[in-house]
C-alpha cells in the first residue's frame, strides 16, 4: 500500500517538526494533540518556521509554504484523524505507560496494514508494542531535532517488527530525503546512548571542578569539531530529558549510566536549560 497520508500524534517540538517535514515532501498530514489550542499553536509555529527558515532563505516559495500548511489538518480526535492514513507516527511525551496505552488503542482502531511508528528517543520499541496485538507493524522512526533540517533517521527494529514494515519505513524515511541507519531495539539505540554518555561525562567533570562550563564546551567543539559543546547541548535538549534518559539507561544497562548527581540537582532547581532560561548557562 502506497503511503499518501500520515497521522502524527503529539504536536509538540517533534510532532510539529515531523508534520512540517512530511508535508513538505507531499504527504497529507493529520496532526493530533489533546486540544485545539495546542494544535493551533503548533500550526502557527510551523507557519513561522517555514517563513523564517525556508521562504526568507529562498529555499521554497511562498506558494509552496502555503501548500505545505494546507496539507496539514488539525484534529483533537485521533479516531477521526486515522481515517484514510497509511501510517501513524507517535510523538507524545517520553513515557512508557502512555506510549503502550496509545499503541494498544491505535492497534485496535487502525486497519491492519497501517504502519505504527514511534519517535521515542530511548524507550524500547518491543516494550512499547508489548500490549498490542499486531506487533509486527510497530517500528521506531527516530527523527532528530529540528526534524525538517537534520539529515538522519534512526530506524529501530523491535523484536517483532516484520521485514516488510522495516523496508516500507525505510523507503518512507528516504522519501523525506534522510539518511537511514537501522538499529536493533536496545535502550537508547545508538544515538541517544552515545550522546547521553558524552553529556553525562561532561556534567561529572563540571561537578568535579575539572574545568569550567565554557572550557568543557570549547574543548569539545575545537578538539572534535563538534558544532556544540555537551553542556550547551544538554541545555538545548533539556536537563530533565537527559536525567530521564540516564535513569532509564541505568535501570536497563547498569550503574555506569547513572546520571551525575549534579544533573538531578539542576532539575530539582528547575534549571532545565533553555526552556526555563537557566541551566549550565543563563539565557
Ligand atoms: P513535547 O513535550 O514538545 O510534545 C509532546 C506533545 O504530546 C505535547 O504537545 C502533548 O500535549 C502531546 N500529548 C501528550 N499526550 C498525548 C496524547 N495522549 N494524545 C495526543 N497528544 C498527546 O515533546 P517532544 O520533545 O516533541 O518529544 C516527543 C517525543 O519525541 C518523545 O518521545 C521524545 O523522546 C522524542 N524525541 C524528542 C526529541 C527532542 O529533541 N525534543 C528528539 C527526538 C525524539
Amino acid at each position: 500500500m502506497e503511503i499518501k497520508a500520515v497521522c502524527i500524534i503529539g504536536a509538540g517540538v517533534m510532532g510539529s517538526g515531523i508534520a512540517q517535514l512530511v508535508s513538505t515532501h507531499g504527504y497529507n498530514v493529520n496532526l493530533v494533540d489533546l486540544n485545539e489550542e495546542i494544535l493551533n499553536r503548533a500550526k502557527s509555529g510551523i507557519a513561522k518556521n517555514l517563513e523564517k527558515f525556508f521562504v526568507a532563505k529562498n529555499k521554497i516559495s511562498k506558494e509552496e509554504a502555503e501548500n505545505v500548511l494546507n496539507r496539514i489538518s488539525l484534529n483533537a480526535n485521533k479516531e477521526q484523524a486515522i481515517v484514510g492514513v497509511q501510517m501513524v507516527i507517535e510523538a507524545v511525551y517520553e513515557d512508557m505507560a502512555l506510549k503502550q496505552r496509545l499503541f494498544f488503542e491505535l492497534d485496535a482502531i487502525c486497519d491492519k496494514d497501517v504502519i505504527l511508528a514511534s519517535n521515542t528517543s530511548s524507550l524500547s520499541i518491543t516494550s512499547i508494542a508489548s500490549k498490542s496485538k499486531f506487533r509486527e507493524r510497530i517500528v521506531g522512526i527516530h527523527f532528530f531535532n529540528p526534524a525538517p533540517v537534520m539529515k538522519l533517521i534512526e530506524l529501530v527494529r523491535g523484536k517483532k517488527t516484520s521485514d516488510e514494515i522495516l523496508e516500507k519505513s525505510k523507503n518512507f524515511s528516504e522519501s523525506l530525503n534522510k539518511t537511514v541507519v537501522v538499529v536493533n531495539d536496545a535502550p537508547g539505540f545508538v544515538t541517544t546512548r552515545l550522546i547521553y554518555v558524552l553529556c553525562n561525562e561532561a556534567v561529572k567533570m563540571k561537578r568535579e571542578g575539572i574545568a569550567s562550563t565554557e572550557d568543557i564546551d570549547v574543548a569539545c567543539k575545537l578538539a572534535f569539531n563538534f558544532p556544540m559543546g555537551p553542556l550547551e547541548l544538554s541545555d538545548l535538549v533539556g536537563n530533565d530529558i537527559y536525567l530521564h534518559i540516564g535513569e532509564y539507561l541505568a535501570k536497563k544497562l547498569g550503574d555506569k549510566y547513572k546520571p551525575s548527581p549534579l544533573l538531578k540537582e539542576m532539575v530539582d532547581n528547575n534549571s532545565l536549560g533553555r526552556k526555563t532560561k537557566k541551566g549550565f548557562y543563563v539565557y
